[in-house]
């Protein structure tokens, strides 16, 4: 079964802690910079205290022995899930995967917010797929060994269809037809993106804005 990842992009942890408690069956919290870099380490440990597992989204991306000792920091605090860019190179996801023990780490390949022109700019040569340059750089995430990589709905079949059925797959911008889409161009129900192979569905205005965020918890739930 796929798991569910409440995103906490809220401005404070007080807020966060506040939405959680509304949320009794709460396994996974998503930590990103914005909170992280307001809240740190103490944040990570209230979840942890009420039994929540906490993903470290803070997506590095430096030099291997900085990104290893970043690594090896959230290990320590217990984080059970973090994020790389896949961008960083071998070496940089090899030193990231030596300093992991059981930590998952799992890729992040294009960033949505990357179109094809965008990417061009950045790899200075032509793009005419971005699924194409998505399976690549997870396909070096893989034999860097990464638990997984984080993927979009859009190349969510592709790449497990690529990958096999071993790696995580975890999905953002997951949105029930009801749902305000927000800022998410794509955007991929929860029920196609387990049928496409998720196995953590990352969900966070829906849950955290929502009126009654134990209801939409709970149905998410009952669609996984
Ligand atoms: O509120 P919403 O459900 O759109 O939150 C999605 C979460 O997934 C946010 O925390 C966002 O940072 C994260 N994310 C994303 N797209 C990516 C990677 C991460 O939306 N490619």
């Amino acid at each position: 079964m796929a798991e569910l990842v409440v995103a906490f992009d809220v401005p404070t942890g007080r807020e966060a802690l506040a939405v959680a408690a509304r949320l009794p069956a709460l396994k996974w919290a998503k930590l990103g910079s914005m909170l992280y870099v307001r809240e740190g380490p103490a944040l990570v440990r209230e979840f942890q205290a009420r039994g929540v597992r906490v993903f470290l989204d803070l997506k590095w991306h430096d030099i291997p022995s900085v990104v290893a000792g970043a690594v090896a920091a959230a290990r320590e605090l217990g984080a059970a899930m973090a994020t790389v860019h896949c961008l960083g190179g071998r070496a940089m996801l090899a030193a990231a995967t030596a300093a992991a023990g059981d930590l998952a780490l799992v890729g992040v390949t294009v960033l949505t917010s990357h179109d094809a022109d965008a990417f061009e700019q950045i790899v200075g040569r032509g793009v005419p797929d971005v699924g194409f340059e998505a399976e690549r750089l997870a396909r070096v995430a893989m034999q860097a060994g990464l638990r997984g990589v984080v993927a979009s709905g859009r190349e969510l079949a592709l790449l497990r269809a690529a990958l096999g059925p071993d790696p995580w797959m975890v999905v953002p911008g997951v949105r029930a037809p009801e749902d305000a889409p927000g800022d998410q161009a794509r955007t991929v129900t929860p029920r196609d993106a387990v049928r496409c192979g998720a196995t953590h569905l990352v969900v966070g205005r829906p849950i955290t804005l929502a009126k009654d965020p134990a209801g939409v918890y709970q149905r998410l739930m009952e669609t996984l």
